[in-house]
């Protein structure tokens, strides 16, 4: 039996709303109909609200399992290295798998599918490769075509994650920049893939510019699309190029993003000869914990020999990448 509210068919409407905004309605069970009144299931104390309350036997709503985990059959030891959650972009699913869980990632697809009715596709990371830092992905289950619409605070991005770089896990950080833009800089992205970090600072700050490169081609056609969907091109010019070579061309910089984490300080020289004094550098990085204090020293080492004089305003340790490892961004003001 399950406690309602027996309510006249003209009021059903309204106290659903009021008891679901008060979190008082019963979710878990249908309501029911007894001749011209309805019976709303409830929860929680006894309501006051001037109707009749009754015990009534109403179905129950079939509840839909959301744990991909709980739909699998796979050998128990397997079950603790099964990731809790995975990266989506836009309705693509990429899923990262210790070696043992490989030979079971269709039926891991497939549950996956299952608990996630927007997801379109499902594919497999094998991890980010190659200068132009793409992953190498296999299809599990899906629609081939890896395509699809992300949106990140605001922005609505095309991204084929078979063909150019994007983590989605870096919104807060690109968030994060867009917030310490002031009215009016002009930036340079050097490595801007798809476009997150630009388009993100001009939906959010009021730069007067951002200059954004890449050397992939085919993040620079995504990027290209990215900036007209989102209406910014008279406030963002992609470059496709070497950022060694583009930087040059560009007016002085009050701002200058370095997300290539795996090398970025081989192109703080560049950086730094376009930076105003007073300019602002984010520098992603790639390091061993403990060799965090080492770097800062390469970083004040690399800016003095190009003449500058560098402070680290902060260091912000963005996530994991290995158990001793971690992704780091350095704040640099000249
Ligand atoms: C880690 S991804 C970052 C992309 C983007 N900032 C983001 O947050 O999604 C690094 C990007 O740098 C580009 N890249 C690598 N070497 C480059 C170079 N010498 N000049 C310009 N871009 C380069 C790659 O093609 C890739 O898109």
């Amino acid at each position: 039996m399950v406690r309602c509210l027996r309510v006249p068919l003209e009021d059903g409407e309204s106290v659903r709303n009021m008891l679901r905004q008060s979190g008082f309605l019963d979710l878990s069970h249908q309501i029911g109909r007894d001749e011209d009144h309805l019976l709303i299931p409830i929860v929680g104390a006894s309501l006051d609200l001037g109707y009749e309350e009754v015990d009534r036997d109403l179905s129950a709503i079939p509840r839909k399992e959301t744990d991909y985990r709980k739909l699998l059959d796979i050998p128990k030891e397997l079950l603790e290295s099964l990731p809790s959650s995975f990266d989506v972009i836009g309705d693509v699913a990429i899923l990262k798998l210790d070696e043992t869980l490989v030979p079971h990632a269709p039926q891991i697809a497939d549950a996956m599918m299952a608990t996630n009715s927007r997801l379109r596709s499902v594919a497999l990371d094998r991890g980010v490769k190659g200068e132009m830092r793409v992953r190498d992905l296999e299809l599990l289950r899906g629609d081939e075509d890896l395509s699809s619409v992300h949106t990140e605070y605001g922005v609505s991005m095309e991204i084929d994650p078979s063909l150019a770089y994007f983590n989605p896990r870096l919104s807060r950080e690109r968030k994060r920049i867009a917030d310490l833009v002031s009215e009016g800089e002009v930036i340079a992205d050097m490595f801007a893939g798809v476009g997150p970090f630009p388009l993100v600072i001009c939906k959010h700050s009021s730069p007067s510019h951002v200059f954004a490169i890449d050397l992939n081609p085919k993040a620079v056609e995504m990027m290209r699309r990215n900036i007209e969907r989102n209406r910014l091109q008279d406030r963002i010019s992609a470059i496709e190029g070497d950022a060694k070579e583009s930087v040059r061309d560009l007016p002085d910089l009050d701002r200058v993003i370095m997300n290539l984490p795996h090398m970025s300080e081989e192109f703080l020289f560049y950086a730094l000869f376009k930076l105003r004094p007073g300019g602002q550098i984010h520098l992603y990085k790639i390091l061993e914990r403990d060799d965090l204090a080492s770097f800062q020293e390469r970083v004040l080492s690399i800016a003095s020999t190009s003449g500058r004089t560098v402070e680290i305003e902060g260091v912000q340790e963005l996530k994991t990448y290995s158990p001793t490892m971690s992704v780091y961004c350095f704040d640099l003001r000249c």
